[in-house]
């Protein structure tokens, strides 16, 4: 046991008719405590003041997401961060999609419309047996992967008033996972 803890420990339990220069001299040996206290709840707080800057950050939405162009698949898919992106972990979290939405070419219309092919198409365009809320038919922008991720991140918050019924992605790295897997699978832009 270090000497300054024993001394700690033993002033603290001495009996009250400790001298009181003796006493003074014991607390003063306490000082490595204080000073470990301080940095631990320095460190603390510089830890919150990080967390905080980051919930500030802006939220895209359809409204803010500005001029907008859609580049081929194969651009998306050799660059960041599509190709550093697990495909095969987002075929699995494609999985969530399915119970609304058929992904494949003719794809039957259900919960959600189909999908095959929405990458590059107006919102609330691609499938038209499907009957669009109006905010989503109304809504002017393309569906690009910036614009897919920032909806999945948090459908209700990037275009208010849309009625698909889900909850988000909110960790990038599945969200990376499955645009790349759609980009790969759903797109009907043949790549190279
Ligand atoms: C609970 C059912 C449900 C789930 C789960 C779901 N969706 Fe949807 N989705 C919908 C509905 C309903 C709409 C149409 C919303 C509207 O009209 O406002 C929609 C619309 C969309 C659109 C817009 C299509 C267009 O033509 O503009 C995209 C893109 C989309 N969903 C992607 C996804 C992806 C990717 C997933 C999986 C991560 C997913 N959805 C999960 C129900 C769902």
């Amino acid at each position: 046991m270090p000497r300054w803890y024993s001394i700690c420990w033993s002033k603290r339990i001495r009996p009250v008719f400790a001298s009181k220069g003796s006493w003074l001299k014991g607390r003063l040996q306490c000082w490595p405590v204080v000073v470990a206290a301080l940095a631990f709840a320095s460190g603390c707080s510089n830890d919150k003041s990080d967390t905080a800057s980051t919930e500030t950050r802006p939220v895209l939405t359809a409204a803010t997401l500005g001029e907008q162009r859609m580049l081929t698949r194969d651009e998306y898919l050799s660059a960041s961060p599509y190709s550093d992106a697990d495909a095969a972990r987002g075929e699995r979290l494609a999985a969530q999609c399915r119970a609304c939405h058929t992904l494949n070419a003719g794809g039957a219309t259900m919960i959600g419309p189909n999908l095959y092919g929405f990458f590059g198409q107006r919102a609330g365009a691609s499938d038209d047996r499907f009957a669009y809320s109006q905010a989503l038919a109304e809504a002017d922008f393309i569906w690009t992967p910036r614009a897919l991720d920032a909806w999945l991140a948090e459908p209700a918050r990037f275009l208010p008033g849309n009625r698909m019924s889900y909850a988000g992605l909110r960790d990038e790295d599945d969200r990376n996972d499955l645009i790349a897997w759609l980009l790969a699978e759903v797109s009907n832009d043949p790549g190279e």
